[in-house]
């Protein structure tokens, strides 16, 4: 069922009987700053395994916890100093910090890691759903597993259908791209995905930042891990210093900010990288309904969200 609300007034009712799904072990989907999240008491094992099998996603991949208020947090997980001043700086906000977890986590959300994510979203809607429940709320992006994260509740209706009890529709998301995850369990941080939280403000606080993917760079030997955010059809990247990825006789989309060198079947542009980002996700999944060979994707520059845009079409593209 989808329930829709006014963003910056949602129905109180409407959050009651989301909070009640939530507390008797049920799924909400509901819109963050960044994608829209398949909900779950974080702390009901039961509940949170649901989401796995409603997403099929494989159970080694740990969920985020989401909390209304960077207080509850301690409930959860080890907050140092250094954690401390994150979450007052940059909360609410597209920012998960991985951190020392402990007894209260059941093993669902953390996948025996040791640690747990945690964040605090900024939308008006997660907040107000957030601060209603007694209980953290974990949530992957509400998609199927391996497609294209949900910007809107349409497109999370679309991949999750009677699988999910409840979406709470607060319009198209802000940001387009999922959050920032750095882990500051050790005395170097570790930027573990690149996202909606730009790493320059990150570097600025903390110093310097470690990142495990080798800086992003790229492994030119497709497909050696599954694709993941990906759409249906196959997606190529351009790289400004590479020839026109397209072969004779293709069709093909382009999806980007400047207008491609060659003539496209179809563009989607966008007229900044923040708008690319907002607009990545939705463009994958309007493309692949076109009969066509193939999207190529501009390859953007690494500043601000530019690299959570490289990071996403690397991994739709099978290069990693
Ligand atoms: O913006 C977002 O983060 C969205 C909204 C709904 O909050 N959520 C989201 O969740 O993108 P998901 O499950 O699709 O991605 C969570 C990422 C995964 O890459 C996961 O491996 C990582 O966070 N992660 C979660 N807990 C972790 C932990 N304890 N240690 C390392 N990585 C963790
Ligand atoms: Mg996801």
């Amino acid at each position: 069922m989808i329930v829709k609300l006014d963003r910056w007034n949602p129905d109180k009712e409407a959050i009651t009987s989301a909070v009640k799904i939530l507390k008797s072990g049920g799924l909400v989907a509901f819109p963050t700053e960044t994608v829209y999240g398949l909900g779950a008491n974080g702390l009901d094992g039961k509940a949170v395994s649901s989401i796995y099998s409603a997403k099929g996603r494989p159970s080694d991949n740990p969920l985020i916890l989401h909390f209304g208020s960077p207080e509850d947090v301690v409930n959860v997980a080890t907050v140092d100093e250094r954690a401390k001043k994150i979450m007052d700086l940059f909360w609410p906000g597209p920012l998960t910090l991985v951190l020392p977890v402990n007894e209260n986590v059941p093993e669902e959300v953390t996948a025996g890691l040791g640690t747990v994510g945690v964040r605090m979203p900024s939308h008006p809607v997660a907040l107000a759903l957030l601060q209603a429940c007694r209980f953290p709320v974990a949530a992957p992006s509400a998609n199927a597993s391996g497609r294209p994260s949900p910007t809107d509740a349409q497109t999370v209706a679309a991949d999750l259908k009677e699988r999910v009890h409840m979406i709470l529709d607060g319009g198209p998301t802000d940001l387009g791209l999922e959050s920032t995850v750095l882990d500051v369990t050790g005395d170097t941080p570790v930027l573990l995905r690149p996202g909606g939280f730009p790493l320059e403000a990150l570097v600025e606080l903390l110093g310097p930042i470690a990142m495990p993917k080798g800086e992003l760079e790229l492994k030119r030997s497709p497909g050696t891990r599954y694709r993941h955010y990906a759409p249906s059809l196959p997606m190529r990247i351009q790289f400004p210093s590479d020839p026109f990825p397209v072969e004779e006789g293709e069709k093909w989309a382009f999806v980007g900010m400047d207008h491609p060198s060659l003539e496209s079947d179809r563009s989607i542009l966008f007229d900044d990288l923040d708008a690319y980002g907002r607009g990545l996700f939705a463009a994958m999944r309007e493309l692949e309904r076109l009969p066509l060979d193939v999207i190529i994707a501009q390859w953007p520059g690494d500043s601000g969200v530019g690299l959570a845009i490289r990071d996403r079409l690397i991994r739709a593209s099978g290069l990693s």
